[in-house]
């Protein structure tokens, strides 16, 4: 579905979905406060966007507060637009991007998610191939409990969830972030650290796996 107001934005960001045409159209959705995620985002969409055919519509999700529901934008001063339940019926695969929060995943997410009831009723995302990506200040910061608990809501939601696989060669020789169980970055205690090089090449493995696995999988469903 088109969306008018996002008019004059970078594609990326402005890309509607077409059902009529034979592409695989890929959600990255995240929240990110100081950028290291919305990075990491970026990179997956590359990753994405380099299968033939497949399509990344970045999206991101408002912070919450105690007046967050009434005062809120609707679309964001700068960065991606607002994740509508639309977003979440029309994608053919979602990567999932959260800052670490105390080792979960963060609040605004959580409550987006948490408002979802609709689609798990329809079991709209049942069947569709989902991934977790997360940043932490520091290295043994629970990076893997986030991706973890981010898993949860997908799979109640019915999605495919799907990891790295050590074919990958840099999740044995990163010094930074990098997991099995989704990207990861190392943003450091002042969240400056620049993404490595590793950590970069696993977001765009990742982006190439989910858009792969999405468009065989779409055309099953589809057919
Ligand atoms: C309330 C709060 C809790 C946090 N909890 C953790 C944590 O458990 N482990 C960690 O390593 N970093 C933690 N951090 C740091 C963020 O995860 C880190 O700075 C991340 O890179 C921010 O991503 P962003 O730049 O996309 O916002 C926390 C930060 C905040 C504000």
């Amino acid at each position: 579905m088109a969306r008018p107001e996002l008019a004059g934005r970078p594609n990326l960001f402005s890309r509607s979905f077409n059902s009529v045409t034979a592409m695989t159209d890929l959600l990255v959705l995240y929240y990110s406060r100081h950028g290291s995620v919305a990075n990491m985002a970026r990179h997956i969409a590359h990753g994405i966007e380099s299968v033939r055919d497949c399509t990344a519509r970045l999206r991101t999700v408002p912070p919450v507060s105690a007046v967050c529901e009434a005062c809120e934008d609707d679309i964001p001063a700068a960065g991606p637009p607002y994740a509508s339940h639309d977003d979440l019926q029309e994608c053919d695969g979602l990567a999932l991007g959260s800052p670490t929060r105390f080792g979960n995943m963060a609040a605004p997410l959580k409550y987006f998610i948490d408002a979802t009831g609709d689609l798990w009723l329809s079991g709209t995302l049942a069947g569709k191939p989902a991934a977790v990506f997360t940043s932490t200040s520091s290295q043994h910061g629970g990076q893997e409990s986030t991706l973890l608990s981010m898993m949860l809501p997908l799979l109640h939601h019915g999605m495919i969830i799907m990891g790295l696989p050590y074919q990958e060669p840099e999740l044995m020789t990163t010094q930074s972030g990098g997991t099995p169980y989704g990207p990861t970055h190392v943003a450091g205690p002042d969240n400056k650290l620049p993404i490595s090089d590793h950590e970069k090449r696993l977001c765009i493995a990742l982006g190439k796996r989910l858009a792969l696995t999405a468009a065989m999988l779409g055309k099953g469903r589809k057919s």
